[in-house]
């Protein structure tokens, strides 16, 4: 897979080098290269905002840096690529998503900043390729580059080859629609904690039975909405 990332914070993607996701690069699994928006803007200062119209506070993304990026980075691409705008009011990023892009071959995320990239953009974007703008959560970042970082890990790590053992992907929480199971390791005995007992018991239908109960009991006190949902498949 092939991620271009456009930002005016081009080294905040530096960590990307290391760990996982720097493993998958060297091995040329995740290929990912990072813009600086600035250098399609023209003007003395590089300018790339500029005031609402209509008011209001704050600036707005300029429209000509983010289509003169768009294009250059389209053209090179060879296929169409899928757009991601990280934006506070985008559809919600699962679990769902990241299993969907992971399949993908070009992603480009565009990270704006102040009030927002000037919606003219998106349109123009749509004409280059998939256009999605993307929520992580309800609450508002200061821009798009760590919701970028979040989806770039959430789904590097779903590429073939990437984690190493691909069944350490199925068992994790939202895989299945549920939170995760708990997990230990030895010891057995920690400071007057103990591990359950039917873990250590080898019996791996009454283990499999007691992590199923675990994920419905967590799900059901932490995060009742995803059992609330009609659409989910755990049949509960
Ligand atoms: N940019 C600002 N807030 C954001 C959020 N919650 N999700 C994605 N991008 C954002």
């Amino acid at each position: 897979m092939r991620i271009d990332v456009v930002t005016i914070f081009p080294s905040f993607f530096d960590v990307l080098e290391v760990s996982l996701l720097g493993r998958a690069r060297d091995r040329g699994l995740l290929e990912v290269r990072v813009h600086d928006l600035r250098d399609w803007a023209h003007d003395r200062h590089r300018t790339v905002d500029d005031t609402p119209y209509g008011g209001g506070a704050g600036m707005v993304m300029k429209p000509e840096p983010w289509g003169a990026a768009l294009d250059a980075i389209a053209a090179d691409a060879g296929e169409r690529p899928t757009f991601i705008f990280p934006s506070p009011a985008g559809e919600l990023f699962t679990q769902a998503t990241a299993r969907e892009l992971s399949t993908a071959s070009r992603l480009v995320f565009g990270c704006g900043r102040y009030e927002g990239i000037d919606e003219r953009v998106f349109a123009h974007a749509a004409t280059l390729g998939d256009v999605r703008l993307m929520s992580l959560g309800d609450y508002v970042l200061n821009g798009g580059e760590v919701a970028t970082m979040a989806m770039i890990e959430a789904i590097g790590r779903l590429i073939p080859g990437v984690v190493g053992n691909p069944a350490s992907l199925v068992e994790e929480s939202h895989e299945d629609g549920l939170l995760e199971y708990p997990s230990y390791t030895k010891p057995a005995q920690w400071r007057g904690h103990e591990v359950p007992p039917v873990l250590l018991s080898g019996n791996h239908g009454a283990i499999a039975a007691w992590r199923r109960d675990q994920q419905l009991e967590r799900t059901r006190a932490r995060r009742p909405d995803l059992l609330s949902d009609p659409s989910d498949s755990t049949g509960t």
